[in-house]
């Protein structure tokens, strides 16, 4: 999308509709918006006054205007933004992702945004245009009729004045991480007959090709080899072969402190039937989404390959697909992970910690010395936690407050959970080292941790749960229903903050 900064008179922005944010309880009585309400003939007073518009966040009141002289518009579009004290940089992204949903319904072409906000000028440039981007997404993909024809192909952002390079370095991090989410977003939607894990493994290699970053795809036979029995067992029962997807990303210059690495590993679960175990058949649809844990790691990787921090990152991606057969795990199967660890399979529905076992075990193989996964692995998390917060965990406190802080930072919020040798206990199996499930009905999340934990040997690491966060089933006004790329924000303030 064409995306512009300018500092001076907003009104005469050459665009076809003027965007403004407005704080709860508001009157258009000086500034800015007294001159917008000039222009609107006394509406904006009027809607203000009439309560016909709040100031809620989401709330959006259109205005028509005469273009007349130098102001090209014809619309003023007030965009509410909730009570001016607990307004924040992220929230930009939300008003600039409400105004463009609405305005594309109008067929709106471009706009100019006032996001109001008082800071840094880049970083507002940023959040305005990753928002407009990201509330673009659709879920029409496979659409033949009924598809959005309309698009909104320019912003221009209002700040206050800064310097014309800063400005646009911030505009084109809005367009890469607002892209890089929807890449995320848009593997999450695939449907599992087309996104199998080879598939997966295909779209990070040509991501990476794309973008100048490493790709190392290890098949079955490479995993076998490794040892990877707990991630291969989940494999079993599935026609479609499982791929380990590696991406390393090295910087031309490094700042980071000598020998540290951190990995980011995703579960990638392309289907979840449960195995032999098996789901009941209602919602048993939502499960292609299992593999967003991946998706994330993916588009995190392609934000960070173009971005380029100074840090070495290395993505990794446990795809496989989890399926009832003849070949199947059974419920009392023991396995040996690639660390040496035997875990008695009482739940072949809890698939996704014995792939995410080999996984950051192979991470620690490759340098790793921070880990963080990313999962949706409980519906417990989902009980527990609900679609708002993303359930962390960890062995290291430090780690888990930084990547709190980048969450609150980016308006996604971290809830922790505690770990315990007490916890630990709880998984150990009567004949193996240990059993992928915990006491029915008892802390499932806390459960699904501890049986990662057991495979992390000296490294820092943090579990991310995104089974509730990952995928939201209403629309917000900034956003469609669906996949929602949680964490990716998040994990790209993280890595830019050890640089
Ligand atoms: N993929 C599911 C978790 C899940 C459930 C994600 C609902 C999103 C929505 C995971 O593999 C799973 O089946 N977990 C089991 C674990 C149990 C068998 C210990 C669960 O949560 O029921
Ligand atoms: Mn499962
Ligand atoms: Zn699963």
């Amino acid at each position: 999308m064409e995306s512009q900064a300018l500092t001076e008179n907003f009104s005469e922005a050459n665009v076809d509709a003027l965007a403004v944010v407005i704080f709860k309880g508001e009157k258009p009585s000086s500034g800015v918006l007294k001159d917008l309400d000039k222009l609107a003939g006394g509406h904006i007073a009027a809607v203000l006054k009439s309560e016909e518009f709040k100031g809620e966040t989401g709330e959006t009141a259109l205005l028509r205007i005469m273009p007349s002289g130098k102001v090209k518009a014809g619309r003023i579009l007030l965009v509410g933004a909730g009570d001016k004290a607990e307004y924040r940089l992220c929230d930009v992204a939300v008003a600039s992702g409400t105004a463009t949903r609405y305005l594309r319904k109008c067929n709106v072409k471009s706009f100019a945004l006032l996001p109001r906000f008082d800071g840094d000028a880049a970083a507002i440039a940023q959040n305005a245009v990753q928002g407009s981007v990201t509330s673009q997404f659709e879920l029409d993909k496979y659409k033949t009729v009924d598809k959005t024809d309309k698009a909104v192909t320019k912003i221009v952002v209002f700040v206050e004045s800064s310097k014309a390079a800063d400005l646009k370095k911030g505009l084109i991090r809005g367009q890469v991480i607002g892209d890089s989410m929807n890449f995320t977003r848009d593997l999450a939607n695939e449907p599992p007959n087309i996104l199998t894990p080879t598939e997966m493994a295909n779209r990070a290699q040509k991501m990476a090709k794309e973008t100048g970053i490493k790709c190392e795809i290890l098949d079955e036979a490479k995993m076998t080899k490794l040892g990877m029995g707990s991630l291969m067992s989940v494999s079993h029962g599935s026609e479609q072969p499982a791929k380990l997807i590696v991406l390393r990303y090295t910087p031309a210059k490094s700042t980071g402190k000598k020998g540290e690495l951190l990995a980011l590993v995703g579960k990638g679960i392309t289907f979840d039937t449960g195995g032999i175990s098996i789901k009941p058949a209602e919602g048993m649809d939502a499960m292609k989404y299992d593999m967003s844990g991946g998706a994330t790691v993916i588009g995190t990787m392609r934000a960070i390959a173009l971005l380029k921090p100074s840090v070495p990152v290395i993505g990794i991606v446990a795809a496989v697909e989890n399926m009832p057969d003849g070949k199947a795990s059974r419920p009392s199967d023991v396995v040996t992970a690639s660390n040496g660890k035997t875990v008695e399979i009482l739940n072949t529905d809890a698939e996704g910690r014995l792939v995410l076992a080999d996984a950051v075990a192979y991470a620690e193989t490759q340098g790793a010395t921070q880990i963080i996964d990313m999962a949706t692995l409980t519906g417990a998390v989902i009980v527990a936690l609900g679609d708002q917060n993303t359930g962390i965990m960890g062995n290291d406190q430090e780690l888990v407050d930084q990547i709190r802080d980048c969450g609150m930072e980016n308006g996604e919020g971290f809830w922790q959970l505690p770990l315990s040798k007490e916890y630990s206990k709880q998984i150990k199996s009567d004949i193996a080292d240990i059993k992928n499930i915990g006491p029915r009905g008892k802390a499932g999340t806390i459960m699904g941790a501890v049986f990662i934990q057991e495979f992390i040997d000296k490294a820092k690491w943090a579990h991310l749960d995104i089974a509730g966060t990952a995928w939201h089933d209403t629309a917000r006004a900034h956003q469609a229903k669906g996949p929602t790329a949680v964490a990716v924000r998040t994990l790209i303030s993280f890595v830019e903050r050890s640089q």
